[in-house]
């Protein structure tokens, strides 16, 4: 076995703050600490994330977040093997405050430095979480990502198709403020469609007439705001239509997802016969409509099913620090000149998808 690689992963391309160590070998590694710092409470007035806040609070918490990092896990920057550090996509202010950081640990300390796309940190995580081999299929689904992925090794990615507009959880977060609901939306939303009919409104599953499989939310959310008008009456909506509209809405996302799941899985299967895994990463993961309708559509399939923890699935750095001990272990670092980048793809020769969530189009 090769020699286990201890690693620092630090995050910071959108509102998390976060620093983490992991140890081992690729396919065999684990977390021995993750730390992240949200940014939730600063954003909030003003409904949505805002750039230079949150570059300032990262370049104020990574130091602390790191510190912590290295406490909980017991170890210190000389047991260190490396740095992961997320160079994009994403927030450039946020990803500038991570990249200047990590350069910093490095030439302090002397250790490699690894510059780690975050799309490919979601992507590898359900390698250190289940160890499971390439190629593997990932569905990525935050309020940031949409994408279908196959993953065939830490540098190399087939994007299979992606949201043309909205992502899942930014269509989640929009039909919440819609009908009243607080942020982040889709625990909220999820929450009131436990009491509601799905069946009650006929909402819109766009794109399903179109053979492969992009996706697109803009026109269910559109749908959405016309059916909660016809409902409102002198201002208010009852809780009866609000709970009716979460479930219809909901539903609607879940049959969107496990209609393009089906066709991502048959070209995921025509690419590569040996092929075994569908994951799932991103906040919207946490739904449970949504979990079970792609469990169901994986066992019809016959194509086993994971998902990572939740803590793993949303924004961290352990999958940084992981996806780093891969790039660390096929011999990749990188010097000074590392850029951090707004945009970077992961699969370069996809062409470039239209809508790309709430940090903007990247991918
Ligand atoms: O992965 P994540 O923490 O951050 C990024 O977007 O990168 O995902 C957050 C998104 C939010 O839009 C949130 O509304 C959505 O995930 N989300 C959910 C649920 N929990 C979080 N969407 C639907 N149902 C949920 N239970
Ligand atoms: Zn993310």
């Amino acid at each position: 076995m090769d020699r286990p690689l201890t690693l620092l992963g630090i995050e910071s391309s959108c509102d998390d703050t976060a620093a983490a160590i992991v140890r081992g070998v690729p396919g065999q590694a684990h977390v021995l600490s993750s730390v992240v710092r949200g940014q939730g409470a600063l954003h909030a007035p003003f409904g949505g994330v805002v750039p230079e806040i949150a570059a300032r609070a990262h370049s104020e918490k990574l130091d602390v977040c790191v510190a912590d990092a290295l406490a909980e896990a017991g170890v210190s920057l000389s047991a260190l093997n490396a740095v992961a550090v997320t160079a994009g996509p994403g927030l450039i202010g946020g990803v500038l405050s991570g990249v200047m950081f990590a350069k910093g640990i490095a030439v302090g300390t002397g250790l490699p430095l690894v510059g780690v796309n975050h799309l490919a940190g979601h992507a590898l995580t359900p390698r250190l979480t289940d160890g499971i081999a390439y190629p593997y299929l990932v569905l990525l689904v935050s309020g940031g990502h949409c994408q279908y992925l196959i993953a065939h090794g830490p540098e190399r990615f087939t994007r299979l198709g992606g949201t043309i507009d909205d992502a899942p959880g930014e269509a989640f977060d929009k039909a919440a403020r819609l009908l009243g609901l607080p942020q982040p939306g889709g625990p909220a939303v999820e929450e009131a469609a436990t009491q509601g009919d799905p069946g009650r409104f006929a909402l819109p599953r766009p794109l399903l007439d179109r053979p492969k499989c992009d996706l697109s939310f803009s026109g269910l959310k559109t749908a959405l705001l016309r059916q909660r008008d016809k409902l409102v009456v002198d201002g208010r909506l009852l809780r009866r239509d609000r709970d009716d509209l979460c479930a219809g809405f909901q539903r609607a996302v879940a049959d969107i997802l496990a209609e393009k799941t089906r066709r991502a899985i048959a070209a995921f299967r025509a690419a590569e016969p040996n092929g075994r895994v569908l994951s799932v990463a991103g906040g919207v993961a946490a739904n449970r409509e949504i979990r079970s309708s792609l469990r169901n559509v994986c066992d019809a399939e016959g194509i086993s099913f994971t998902a990572p923890p939740l803590a793993l699935c949303t924004d961290n750095a352990a999958m940084i620090a992981y996806a780093g001990l891969e790039l660390r272990d096929a011999g990749i670092s990188h010097d000074m000149t590392l850029a951090a980048r707004p945009r970077w793809p992961l699969d370069t020769t996809a062409d470039p998808l239209i809508g790309g969530g709430r940090k903007g189009a990247k991918a």
